[in-house]
């Protein structure tokens, strides 16, 4: 049987746009796919010599690099760049659109391209509040079109083989989580304008790294077999301001799982975290660790509790599950889009809607409680 094809038209020519679409075009048997084949057909910019400039540098990959393949083989045949996201949304020859403008235009891009017809990837974070993402679940249900936040990581090989060790009950009963986004990215030496600072764009560590801790705290607690709590709540949270421009250098949220246990979840703009234990799951057997960097993590370990509360898990043992080469690894959250269309789905159960809905209902609770301008912020819903 021939592979399903799936034609996707790209929102914006930012910097995870072009990873994005370099994925894309690399051959999916190199991720050992072969029941999926991803085409490119329109590139949507606010200014149309933009959406060119990124047809042409996808055009003139290199031969050694992973996404030469896709050019070579077709995949970018008859491809349009459009100087407006609405000329995507109403091309013929798209099935998909990716979303990857910044979090603030979320809401209004995907209801545009919902509304006209086409299933949605919208990268993260979802939207900027709950209600604004509600609305974009509504639509999607009535009009049965595909919808998924783009959270590229619960699709990664590790991600999987963290699952069987969740769902194997090696570990016990979870006691404790914690998990962590921070990077040293020197704020100070970056202009106002930049999307990550400026709070009309919905900047700050919140809304951009938040989704990484959030992320574990999917994979490691929320789906962990003894849990049962489909709301856990934050107890409590702290942002720090950054004075500069307003938005917070970084943010912590305690959330509770009702009769299991609490997670501390944080992201930073300005300290590392640490490379062996980006997120921690401690259970009455022993402990897993993933290391660094959260959003790609590639290598997991598990350990033995300290001696004295020994648990049945002696031997600390080390896991490495790479991206495949040549892939940035957003090839593998496409391959799941391409799947879910192929199979009629409007959702995905590896990134449900009501997963996305924990999480963001907790952004709106950590940014509520903070000091930052977007505290007082309404979203788009129902403009
Ligand atoms: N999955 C991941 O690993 C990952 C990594 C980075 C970012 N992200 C997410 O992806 C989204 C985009 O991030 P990015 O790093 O690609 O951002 P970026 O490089 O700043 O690109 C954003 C693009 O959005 C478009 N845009 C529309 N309205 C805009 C406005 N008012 N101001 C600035 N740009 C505007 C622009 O494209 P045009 O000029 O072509 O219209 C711009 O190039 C964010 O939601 C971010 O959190 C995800």
């Amino acid at each position: 049987m021939p592979p399903y094809s799936l034609r996707w038209g790209i929102i914006a020519t930012g910097s995870i746009s072009s990873e994005f679409a370099r994925d894309l075009l690399v051959d999916p048997a190199t991720r050992g796919v072969s029941d999926i084949s991803h085409n490119i057909s329109a590139v949507g910019s606010r200014s149309v010599a933009s959406a060119q400039k990124f047809i042409n540098s996808l055009s003139s990959a290199s031969p050694s690099e992973g996404w030469k393949w896709g050019v070579e083989n077709g995949k970018l045949e008859g491809i349009r760049a459009c100087g407006s996201y609405k000329e995507v949304y109403d091309d013929p020859n798209v099935d998909v659109i990716y979303v990857s403008t910044p979090p603030s235009a979320h809401h209004q891009n995907v209801r545009d391209a919902l509304l006209a017809g086409k299933h949605v990837l919208c990268e993260k974070p979802f939207t900027f509040d709950l209600e604004e993402l509600d609305e974009l679940i509504a639509i999607a249900k009535d009009k049965n079109l595909f919808l998924m936040e783009a959270v590229w990581t619960r699709f990664h090989p590790l991600a999987a083989e963290v699952a069987k060790v969740i769902n194997s009950g090696k570990l016990g009963k979870p006691q404790r989580f914690s998990a962590d986004f921070s990077m040293d990215w020197k704020p100070d030496n970056e202009p106002a304008s930049h999307r990550m600072l400026d709070p009309a764009l919905g900047g700050g560590s919140l809304l951009d790294m938040g989704p990484y801790p959030s992320v574990w705290a999917m994979l490691l607690v929320q789906q962990n077999p003894h849990n049962r709590d489909q709301d856990p709540q934050v107890l409590f949270s702290h942002q720090t301001l950054y004075e500069r421009t307003q938005i917070d250098l970084n943010s912590r949220w305690l959330v509770q799982w009702k009769d299991l246990c609490q997670g501390l979840l944080l992201s930073d703009l300005s300290a590392f975290g640490q490379r062996e234990a980006t997120a921690v799951l401690q259970c009455e057997e022993g402990d897993l660790l993933s290391h660094y960097p959260p959003y790609k993590a590639e290598t997991f370990s598990i350990i033995p509790r300290p001696d004295r509360f020994a648990g049945s898990i002696t031997q600390k043992t080390t896991h490495h599950h790479p991206i495949a080469q040549g892939n940035n690894g957003l090839s593998y959250e496409a391959d799941e889009v391409a799947r879910c269309l192929r199979d009629g789905k409007i959702e995905s159960e590896k990134m449900p809607w009501a997963e996305s809905r924990i999480v963001q209902g907790w952004f709106d609770v950590v940014r509520k409680q903070g000091p930052t301008p977007l505290a007082n912020v309404k979203g788009t819903a129902g403009q």
